[in-house]
């Protein structure tokens, strides 16, 4: 029996906690262990991201809160109990799966990731938006990043939780998922206020492409002068979890390193598409390059991205 907690931060606090024991004692735990090491996952990471399992079963989570209605309540707010239609018993959202719990900026857990062990779907499984977890105004693993560096001098944009925690075992703790969704105005404007290079790296795969561009495009009217926006873009089939975990650190930062600057990547797509030899076809480049360019806010950057534009 857990004690009376009434918080949403202290139930779901609890529940990360409470996700770790069963990793270390729970009867079925050996398949998850397994799974976490198939993964490539060591203790030290384990530990440092708060993973833990969601033992299969309709109760496991509520059955610990019977003498507190209020904090089954609670739990309900969390989206950790999903009540039943029409007034009946409640059940456990996350059943058998790898938990990453969610933390805002100052490390309190306000949602949770549940990734099932091996296929089957969903892959993951999300908390719902709640009275503590706005999805478009958290970057899972920032809280983590910030305890290792209080400034980091550059930051990695990654689709998913198994990238950013791959990464920051290969020696990488600067990257940071959006939460399954596009990228925000919001996050982004977090990530500019949180490093001077924010790098795109999205999948190798026509969805990860098709991120960049929205990731461009929603980035714009945040890149003042003095922060840098780059894309990095990972061969067919590759996460960055995979390419780390393939060819380790220092090849991995071979391509951070090498990532393509926003006005490169903008001015490639732009021009692949365009016709220069005629007077329409430049016209129909401005056209279609200024209203994006108009988004930026005005400054350098922007005045040579339009002088970049008129000399095409
Ligand atoms: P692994 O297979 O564990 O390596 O996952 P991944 O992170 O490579 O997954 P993928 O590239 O398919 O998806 C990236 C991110 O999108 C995940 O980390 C999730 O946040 C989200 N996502 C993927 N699949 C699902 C899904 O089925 N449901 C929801 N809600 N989100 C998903
Ligand atoms: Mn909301
Ligand atoms: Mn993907
Ligand atoms: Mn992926
Ligand atoms: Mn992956």
């Amino acid at each position: 029996q857990a004690p009376k907690l009434t918080t949403h931060y202290e139930l779901m606090d609890w529940a990360a906690r409470f996700f770790q024991l069963q990793l270390r004692k729970h009867p079925s735990k050996q398949p998850v262990l397994d799974y976490i090491r198939s993964r490539g996952l060591d203790g030290d990471t384990v530990k440092r991201f708060g993973i833990g399992f969601a033992p299969d079963g309709w109760d496991n989570l509520q059955s610990q809160h019977k003498h507190n209605p209020a904090g089954l309540n609670v739990l309900t707010e969390c989206g950790m109990l999903i009540a039943k239609e029409g007034g009946g018993r409640s059940y456990d959202r996350f059943r058998d799966r790898l938990m990453f719990p969610i933390r805002d900026r100052r490390g309190r857990v306000v949602a949770f990731g549940g990734r099932v062990l091996g296929d089957g779907t969903p892959k993951y499984l999300n908390s719902p938006e709640t009275p503590i977890f706005h999805k478009g105004r958290e970057l899972y693993g920032l809280y983590e990043l910030k305890q290792q560096q209080r400034h980091p001098s550059r930051i990695l944009v990654v689709e998913g939780y198994m990238d950013v925690v791959a990464l920051a075992q290969h020696g990488i703790p600067y990257a940071v998922a959006s939460l399954g969704t596009s990228t925000t105005s919001d996050q982004m404007q977090l990530l500019v206020r949180t490093s001077k290079e924010v790098i795109c790296c999205y999948d190798g795969d026509n969805a990860g492409r098709e991120a960049a561009w929205r990731a461009m495009e929603t980035a714009l009217p945040h890149l003042r002068d003095g922060v840098q926006l780059k894309f990095m873009f990972l061969p067919d089939g590759e996460d960055p979890d995979s390419l780390v975990r393939k060819q380790g650190q220092q090849a991995f930062e071979a391509l951070v390193d090498k990532a393509t600057p926003l006005s490169d990547y903008l001015f490639e797509r732009m021009l692949s598409s365009a016709d220069l030899s005629s007077q329409e076809g430049k016209a129909n480049l401005a056209n279609t390059m200024s209203p994006l360019l108009n988004q930026l806010p005005d400054g350098l950057l922007k005045e040579s991205l339009f002088s970049r534009l008129e000399r095409a």
